[in-house]
């Protein structure tokens, strides 16, 4: 028997294995394929206090290795959200985290001061690469002190734990995780999709209507594992791993490198019962690697030193 919990302090999970943002619905779309009780955690698309229509199609396009995505965080906003949705949540027992996005600082805590009155909740994951109205557009992720303002009033609003999720579009990501720590964040998730375009050499037009959109699957492995890196070497409190993982062996990468949990995306969208898979093959490489608790694997990337 492998011992598969995933201790994030704040929330023990049965698994380390968390479906991402944006890839999972609100969870209820997933029901008729997949036993909700058996993955770690899952996290439903962004929300916003009011509806949001999203970006104009075309907003998918799959490129080599991956997917752009350009869907511009439609959602059904907070309040339809709480009633029609939530309550047939809280039938399961895992572990509902919900993507918290704002058009600005105050839209954050008006999403948390509103899902603060109901229950069923385990954790907020702050999305902080939405475009703010009053920045030029610009997301909090951007910067370290956009980042510290967000996660601060975040922190002041909620008594749930949060985790504080990254955008890769930076260059230096160690500051940027350590002012959401240093703010009060409780977890660190990244990576959020890479700003990316697509063309048509055809009709020398771009392919997505937004122009510019986010790019994940595997492709960006790579790029999430340095990053993961980075930050678990450098802060205190868990990390959670993301970027291109569709199998179970990407998911044991992203451990080694210090991440404690994993979110799967883009694979979702392939294979809706990938949460489970994955789960399953990181069973059977410990058995085939002789690990009794996947928690021994968190960090366990060896360095040969000169
Ligand atoms: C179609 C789509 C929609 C997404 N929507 C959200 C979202 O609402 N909030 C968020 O924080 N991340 C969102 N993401 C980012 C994913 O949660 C994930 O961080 C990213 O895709 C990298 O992981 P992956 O390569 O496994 O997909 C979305 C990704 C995709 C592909």
């Amino acid at each position: 028997m492998i011992d598969l919990t995933c201790d994030l302090g704040f929330l023990k999970l049965r698994n380390p294995v968390i479906a991402a943002s944006g890839t999972f619905g609100y969870g209820l779309e997933m029901e008729p394929f997949l036993d909700l009780e058996t993955i770690g955690a899952y996290v439903l698309k962004g929300l916003y206090l009011k509806p949001k229509p999203g970006n104009p199609p075309p907003r998918l396009v799959e490129t080599f290795g991956g997917l752009i995505n350009s869907i511009g965080l439609q959602g059904i906003g907070t309040e339809a959200f709480v009633e029609t949705i939530l309550p047939h949540l809280r039938k399961y027992n895992t572990p509902l985290i919900i993507n918290v996005c704002g058009e600005s600082d105050e839209e954050y805590a008006a999403v948390i001061e509103r899902l603060e009155k109901e229950e069923g909740i385990a954790a907020y994951e702050l999305n902080i690469s939405c475009p703010n109205v009053k920045q030029e557009g610009l997301c909090p992720a951007l910067s370290a002190e956009a980042t510290y303002t967000i996660v601060k009033l975040a922190r002041k609003e909620s008594h749930r734990p949060l985790i504080t999720k990254l955008s890769p579009n930076v260059t230096d990501i160690v500051s940027i995780a350590l002012a959401a720590q240093e703010a009060g964040s409780n977890a660190i998730s990244l990576i959020n999709t890479i700003l990316a375009m697509a063309v048509n050499a055809d009709t020398r037009k771009p392919l997505l209507a937004n122009i510019f959109g986010g790019l994940s699957g595997p492709a960006i492995k790579p790029i999430a594992l340095r990053m993961v890196f980075q930050v678990a070497q450098n802060v205190k409190i868990p990390v959670i791993g993301g970027g291109g993982i569709m199998t179970g062996r990407d998911a044991i990468e992203f451990l080694l490198v210090g991440a404690r949990a994993v979110q799967i995306g883009t694979a979702n969208l392939i294979d809706p019962q990938a949460s489970c898979r994955i789960t399953h093959e990181i069973e059977e490489y410990c058995l085939s690697h002789g690990v009794k608790k996947i928690s021994e694997l968190v960090g366990g990337l060896i360095l040969d030193k000169d």
